[in-house]
């Protein structure tokens, strides 16, 4: 099962994709994550990365296509994988095609986490995530029973940094730029399916398994 997951910032693309890794045992890739590994490690990857995502810009498609590919070519990914917040601009999916077609691989879904854009502020600047195991929470809509603290290991919650209302303005209005032509390049290629991302968090996971039992 190969799986991409196309949605705006705060659309729940690491909510699902943590609910999918749980269910099926596929691995969920995410550049998001792996630029703010590299940062927090300080590695010259988080060095470059810094700057872009600090800004809530896009990292160089090909800085990003870099590491997605190494991610790519591990083990663990022989069975499938999820990736989320890759492909987000044409170019990044063409190289993603001829990464998959040289191993004799293609996407089987590009599922679209349809929210709108007007609703993703309140989403964004109410996320808190865990600092020891990386569970996210929302003040609202999925809050932890004890303020400020993980209900999984007890860890403090924090806020992303790119979560403030003025980096949010940027990521928005950038990714919804890149997101259309996106949702064009799969529908053209018949891999492109849509759920509504505004219902509560199950039912869109109920949703996505009713679609992914029928790709079998
Ligand atoms: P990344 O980390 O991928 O950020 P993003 O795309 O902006 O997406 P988010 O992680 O903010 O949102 P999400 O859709 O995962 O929402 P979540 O499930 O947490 O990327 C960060 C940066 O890295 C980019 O800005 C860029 O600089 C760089 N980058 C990454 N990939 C790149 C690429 N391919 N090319 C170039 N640069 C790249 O949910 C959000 C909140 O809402 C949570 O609090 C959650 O609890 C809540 N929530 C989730 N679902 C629901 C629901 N159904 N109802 C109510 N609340 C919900
Ligand atoms: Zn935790």
């Amino acid at each position: 099962m190969q799986i991409i997951f196309i949605g705006l910032p705060g659309a729940g693309k690491g909510t699902q994709a943590e609910f999918i890794q749980a269910k099926f045992g596929i691995p969920h890739i995410s550049t998001g994550d792996m630029f703010r590994a590299a940062m927090s490690e300080g590695t010259a990857l988080g060095l470059e990365a810094k700057a872009y995502v600090e800004k809530g810009q896009l990292v160089p498609d090909e800085v990003t296509i870099g590491i997605v590919k190494e991610r790519l070519s591990q083990g663990d990914t022989a069975r499938g994988f999820l990736l989320d917040g890759f492909p987000r601009t044409v170019s990044q999916a063409l190289e993603l095609e001829r990464v998959l077609v040289e191993r004799r691989r293609r996407i089987d879904l590009a599922l679209h986490l349809d929210v709108d854009s007007g609703k993703l502020l309140g989403r964004l600047t109410g996320r808190r995530i865990c600092r020891y195991c990386g569970e996210t929470y929302h003040l609202m809509y999925r809050p932890p029973q004890e303020e400020g603290s993980c209900d999984k290991c007890g860890g403090p919650l924090y806020q992303r940094p790119d979560d403030t209302e003025e980096t949010v303005a940027t990521r928005l209005e950038i990714n919804v730029k890149q997101q259309k032509p996106l949702l064009k390049f799969y529908k053209m290629r018949g891999q492109l399916r849509s759920v509504d991302g505004e219902a509560e968090m199950d039912k869109v996971f109920e949703d996505i398994c009713g679609i992914l039992a029928s790709l079998h």
